[in-house]
């Protein structure tokens, strides 16, 4: 080996050991007669002497190392005068007698440190010199251990770890599919797949009842911070079971993760329905760190001639604790970012709950004091409060409401990211109505079940129909989702029918699936975790991009290796594809 230890393990009890580092050089000064190098791998830094009234070639040699070399360099521990708390190993330095350039480096085009001058593409190109970072290093590290600890204790209650084919046909999962073309087969492609769905369903009837997988999945998909075209997921299934059996099953698993990842005990999961998620917080994945949950005011805004509450089909609000002193040109910064088409709503409306106890508003022509003080007690204001209002559709203004809530949230400091506020959002509805191609959607997938009590409800109204559908949310992000699903093939038939497949069109695209319902296909159900969003939720990060070794980019392209990239005229020859491209401006 070229080194007897690592650059992170040398403590006070090694002084006077003859060792041998390798690693990269982090830094050098010159100070008198010595010159320090700061030696780095992937377990800590230590520090190099190399003093030229004992070894005064060797120091020359020392000063001449560029930042980023490869070197080893042997010499004796000794305790450093000068200690340095905030490294592991600053109790010591190592005397150097011997070194060897194991490779040189050019300059990085970035600088190696926590804070580096690289900007986000230049990174992405040098991945390996990002990588060098600690804060990737630390992320990749606590991936690891998710991974780790997941296998553990899907391992430790009987699941069985089944790899499922990267080359399928289409599963729909609400994206595109990434095709693969088949030399082979011409003219006939292969679909990347969108998540092991239907094979994990097939496991099922297979017999292996306890399934999961660390997986990758691909989506040919808009991009978003939390949104790559190929992620991870922990992909889990089980038969003869029942939701609250799954749901108890992963609330085990994510309590595990919990604990021996961050070393914290949470609470049983709270449950929240669909329809409360949506009403209270505008969103089917809210963020319940914070409460400031919406109230309705329709009932209290009604009949004073104030034209905008009166023709509107929802008045609501949220408020905002010890804001009452915001000042005018708060509000107004306020009512602009509410007005902003992301977020869409018309206008805002405020209600002041003066410390002093009086009231004002910004309609206060229409309100008395009488009608302020019914308002400021829906939502249980104290003086010193202040209430925010949204009026609308119904839909659009809980939307709009939901990030005015997220927004107050964040300037409070109430979205801690050292807090967790994991939730189970339950009960959600089986189909979604797309007003623009005028049919039905699955809101999960299609392979989803009704709820029993719900299924006469698919003939007269299946709007209503609800789902024993789930998702995992924590602190506003999506981490998971899954459901119990059908298990027989006339409610595939008739579930494929709802979302506009023919019976010859569900037959040739999921026969396979119906074919083997067919033949002693057992209840199951399941969940996927999106693993890249749950390391970057534990890691306190809004993006998933630093959990992946190497991502892509926010237009899907890997900056390393320059991909997607042409392939060679051959290529395309031997796989029968002509392209056809119109040029791109
Ligand atoms: P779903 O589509 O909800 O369910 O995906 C499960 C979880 O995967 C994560 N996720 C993503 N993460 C990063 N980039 C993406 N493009 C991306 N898309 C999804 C989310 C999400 O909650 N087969 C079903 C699961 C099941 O029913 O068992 C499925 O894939 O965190």
């Amino acid at each position: 080996m070229l080194r007897t230890h690592t650059c992170g393990e040398l403590t006070i009890s090694h002084v006077g050991q003859k060792v041998t580092l390798s690693g990269w050089v982090q830094r050098s000064r010159d100070l008198g007669g010595m010159t320090f190098v700061d030696l780095r791998d992937r377990y800590g830094i230590t520090q190099l002497v190399f003093n030229s009234d004992t070894h005064a070639e060797l120091r020359e040699a020392a000063r001449n190392l560029g930042r980023e070399y490869v070197i080893s360099a042997t010499g004796l521990v000794a305790e450093r005068s000068n200690k340095n708390a905030k490294l592991d190993t600053g109790d010591i330095e190592i005397i150097v007698d011997k070194i060897e350039v194991l490779n040189v480096s050019k300059i990085p085009p970035f600088t190696i440190e926590d804070n580096t001058d690289g900007g986000d593409e230049l990174r992405m190109k040098y991945r390996y010199l990002d990588l060098r970072r600690n804060i990737l290093k630390n992320n990749l590290m606590l991936r690891h251990k998710m991974g780790f600890e997941t296998r553990n204790y899907m391992n430790n209650i009987g699941f069985l770890e089944i790899e499922t084919p990267y080359l399928i046909g289409s599963t729909p999962e609400g994206a595109r599919d990434f095709v693969v073309p088949s030399r082979m087969n011409p003219g006939e492609f292969y679909a990347l797949p969108q998540s092991p769905q239907t094979y994990k369903q097939i496991l099922m009837v297979a017999g292996y009842d306890r399934y999961f997988q660390i997986v990758r999945c691909f989506r040919d998909e808009d991009l978003r911070a939390d949104r790559q075209p190929e992620f991870t997921q922990i992909d889990c299934e089980m038969a003869f079971v029942t939701q609250e059996d799954i749901l108890n099953t992963f609330e085990g698993l994510v309590r595990h993760l919990f604990k021996n990842v961050k070393g914290m005990e949470i609470g049983e999961i709270p449950r929240m329905s669909y329809a409360d998620a949506m009403k209270f917080y505008g969103s089917d994945k809210p963020d319940i760190r914070f409460e400031m949950r919406f109230e309705e005011l329709n009932d209290l805004t009604k009949n004073r001639n104030f034209k905008v509450f009166d023709e509107t089909e929802l008045v609501a609000g949220i408020c905002a604790k010890g804001c009452a002193e915001y000042s005018r040109k708060q509000l107004d910064e306020l009512t602009e970012w509410v007005k902003r088409p992301q977020i869409g709503a018309g206008g805002l409306i405020y209600l002041r709950y003066n410390l002093d106890g009086t009231l004002k508003s910004s309609v206060d022509k229409f309100y008395s004091p009488e009608d302020l003080k019914l308002w400021a007690e829906r939502f249980n204001a104290a003086p010193g409060d202040l209430i925010l209002i949204l009026s609308g559709k119904a839909e659009k203004t809980r939307k709009a409401l939901g990030e005015l809530r997220l927004e107050m949230g964040s300037r409070l400091g109430y979205r801690n990211p050292e807090v967790f506020a994991p939730l189970w959002v339950v009960d959600f509805p089986l189909l979604e109505w797309d007003e623009e191609s005028g049919r039905f959607f699955a809101m999960h997938h299609p392979f989803t079940a009704p709820k029993p009590e719900d299924v006469p409800l698919l003939d007269t109204d299946p709007k209503l129909v609800r789902a024993n559908a789930y998702d995992l949310v924590i602190n506003g992000s999506e981490i998971g989702g899954g459901s119990i699903r059908i298990h027989n093939k006339e409610m595939q038939n008739r579930m494929l029918n709802l979302l506009g497949f023919s019976n010859e069109e569900a037959q040739k695209q999921f026969g396979f699936l119906m074919n083997a319902f067919e033949f002693g296909a057992p209840p199951h159900g399941g969940i996927a975790f999106g693993f890249d969003r749950f390391c970057a939720v534990f890691g306190g990060a809004d993006s998933i991009r630093d959990y992946i070794a190497f991502p892509k980019n926010n237009s899907g392209r890997d900056m390393m290796v320059n991909a997607p990239s042409t392939i060679h005229e051959d290529q395309l020859k031997e796989l029968q594809i002509k392209l056809n491209l119109t040029p791109q401006k």
